[in-house]
């Protein structure tokens, strides 16, 4: 099977998991656009979601193409569910996030969720976290003296780009993709990103995940809980 059909596996599963009357959380990626086409069906034929929240204007535009009304976090004062991708997840569900550039509104939603489940194919399951570059969301005020920073400390900085131009955000900002690999110990090193000033937001989901739906390549779906 190809990775898109695995995707497409693990994004119909996950809407399983969705039922009528909840506040549903939907990320950002490649995988959750199946589960977005997937929720559209499932609203076609009656399901009828509270409220849905979503982390990025690509899937906001996705969602509302499906007939969803998108609501901003702010409206809600929590999420019964969130179904995201992920970049890497480490067997205790630990994540590396951000890939696609939306990783502040994504631990956003995801840290006010009751639940948090990731859709993923099973190439991103690593047995330690690296193999994809930490990215990290930094203020343009003091993107430079971060850079300089981060390269000092030893962890392979690159400039996110687009085309030749810098990566910028939703909110303004730009992003720093960290290449080190492996990853020092990552408690260790999202505490360090916490507590830098200028640092909006690191790609590290620590403790976030609850449950990972995996399609493995010979068509199997695995359900790993925290
Ligand atoms: C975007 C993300 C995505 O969830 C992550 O990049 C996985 O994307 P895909 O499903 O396309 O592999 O964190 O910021």
């Amino acid at each position: 099977m190809d990775q898109n059909e695995l995707k497409q596996m693990a994004a119909q599963k996950a809407c399983d998991l969705v039922k009528d009357g909840m506040i549903l959380g939907v990320g950002t990626g490649s995988t959750v656009a199946f589960l977005i086409d997937e929720l559209g069906q499932r609203r076609k034929n009656g399901l009828k979601l509270a409220k849905v929240v979503t982390t990025s204007s690509r899937s906001k535009k996705q969602l509302e193409e499906n007939g969803f009304t998108v609501s901003p976090l702010s409206a809600v004062d929590h999420v019964d569910l969130t179904i995201d991708g992920s970049d890497r997840v480490d067997p205790s569900l630990d994540g590396i996030k951000g890939g696609g550039g939306a990783l502040t509104l994504e631990k956003n939603v995801a840290i006010n969720s009751t639940k948090n489940v990731w859709i993923v194919d099973e190439t991103k399951l690593v047995d330690r976290l690296g193999d994809f570059p930490l990215p990290v969301e930094v203020l343009p005020i003091s993107c430079e003296q971060n850079f300089a920073k981060f390269a000092k400390a030893g962890l392979k900085p690159q400039w996110r780009m687009n085309g030749d131009e810098r990566y910028v955000t939703h909110y303004g900002n730009y992003i720093i993709d960290l290449a080190i690999d492996p990853l020092p110990i990552p408690q260790g090193l999202a505490s360090y990103l916490d507590q830098t000033v200028g640092v909006v937001e690191h790609g590290l989901f620590l403790n976030i995940c609850d449950e990972v739906i995996v399609a493995r390549s010979n068509g199997n779906i695995e359900e790993i809980r925290r």
